[in-house]
C-alpha cells in the first residue's frame, strides 16, 4: 500500500507556491518523496523564503527548487519550462495552484478592471498558460503526466459579492473536465482540488475582522456555521488528496474530477 502514495523521482511542477494552499501541497508532495519546483513572481515572498519555509517543515532541501516565473505570460512559461528540464528534469505533475480573489462588492458597484484581473489570475496563469505548456511537451514528448488545478467551494455554489472569483473558479471546473477529455487519449490525466475554507493572503480580510485576536468577519461566522465540521481548514487536510491525484499509481484511472475539501461545506442543510 505505501508504494501507492510513493511520489519518488517524480518531479512536480507548482504554480503559486507560496501561499496557504501551495505550502500544504508542497509540504505532502515533499513528505511523499517527490521533487518539488515552484514557479513564483517572487512579488510577495522571495523565493529563497519559500524554499528555506518548505525545507523546515520537510527537511528536503536538495528536493527544492524555487524558479522565477511570470505564469501570466506564455513566454515566461515555455522559457521556465525549459529551465527546468535543464536544470531539475521533465516534470510528470502539474499542479496550478496560482489564484485567488480581490476584494467583495455589491454585483452592480463591481470594479471591472478588478473583475478583469481576477479572471486573468485564475484562468490564464492561473491554468490555461501552464496547462497548455506543460501539455504540449508532454504530448511531444509522450509522457503520461497528471494536472491539479485548484477550485473553490464556489465552482460549486456562488459565493456573494466576489463575482469574478466566483466566475473564475466555476471555469476550473469546467475546463478541468474539458481538459480531461482532451488530454485521456495521451494518458494525461486532470482533475481538481476544491478546497473549503482555508486561511490565506487573498481571504484573510474577508473571513477576519481582527486577525491577530482572532476575531471573525459576519462572513467569516457565516462560514462556521455553515460547515458542518464547525472549523476553517488546515494545512493537514489537504495532504492526503493531492498525494492521491498525483500519484499515478493510486489514481491512474481517475481524471476529470474535483475533489472538495470542505469539512462538508457544500452538503450543508437545513
Ligand atoms: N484559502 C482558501 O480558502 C482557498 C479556497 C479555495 C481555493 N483556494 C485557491 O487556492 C489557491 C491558493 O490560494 P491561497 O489561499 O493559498 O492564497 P494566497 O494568497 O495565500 O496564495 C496565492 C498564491 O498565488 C500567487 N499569485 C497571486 N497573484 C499572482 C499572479 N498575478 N501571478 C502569479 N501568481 C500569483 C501568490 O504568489 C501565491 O503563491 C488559489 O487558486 C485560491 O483561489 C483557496
Amino acid at each position: 500500500m505505501n508504494n501507492l502514495f510513493n511520489l519518488t523521482d517524480e518531479i512536480i511542477l507548482m504554480t503559486g507556491g507560496t501561499g496557504t494552499i501551495g505550502l500544504a501541497f508542497g509540504e505532502a508532495l515533499l513528505n511523499a518523496g517527490a521533487k518539488l519546483v515552484i514557479w513564483s513572481r517572487g512579488k510577495t515572498v522571495p523565493l529563497e523564503e519559500i524554499a528555506s519555509k518548505l525545507a523546515q517543515k520537510t527537511g528536503a532541501a536538495d528536493r527544492i527548487f524555487a524558479f522565477k516565473v511570470d505564469v501570466s505570460d506564455k513566454g515566461s512559461a515555455e522559457a521556465g519550462l525549459q529551465k527546468v528540464i535543464d536544470e531539475v528534469g521533465p516534470p510528470s505533475v502539474l499542479i496550478n495552484g496560482a489564484g485567488g480573489n480581490r476584494g467583495k462588492a455589491p454585483f452592480i458597484e463591481a470594479d471591472l478592471d478588478v473583475f478583469q484581473d481576477v479572471l486573468k489570475l485564475n484562468l490564464l496563469g492561473g491554468l490555461m498558460i501552464p496547462t497548455q505548456v506543460m501539455a504540449k511537451y508532454w504530448i511531444e514528448n509522450k509522457v503520461e503526466g497528471s494536472i491539479i488545478n485548484v477550485a473553490s467551494a464556489t465552482s460549486f455554489m456562488p459565493l456573494s459579492g466576489v463575482w469574478a472569483y466566483d466566475a473564475a473558479k466555476a471555469a476550473v471546473l469546467n475546463l478541468t473536465m474539458g481538459a480531461a477529455k482532451e488530454f485521456a487519449p495521451h494518458g494525461i490525466r486532470v482533475n481538481g482540488i476544491a478546497p473549503g475554507f482555508f486561511i490565506g493572503h487573498q481571504n484573510r480580510d474577508l473571513l477576519y475582522t481582527d486577525f491577530e485576536k482572532g476575531e471573525l468577519s459576519e462572513r467569516g461566522k457565516a462560514i462556521i456555521n455553515h460547515t458542518p465540521y464547525n472549523r476553517f481548514g488546515t494545512a493537514e487536510d489537504l495532504f492526503g488528496t493531492v498525494v492521491f491525484l498525483a500519484s499515478k499509481k493510486a489514481s491512474g484511472f481517475v481524471t476529470g474530477v474535483t475533489l472538495p475539501v470542505d469539512g462538508g461545506y457544500l452538503v450543508d442543510n437545513i
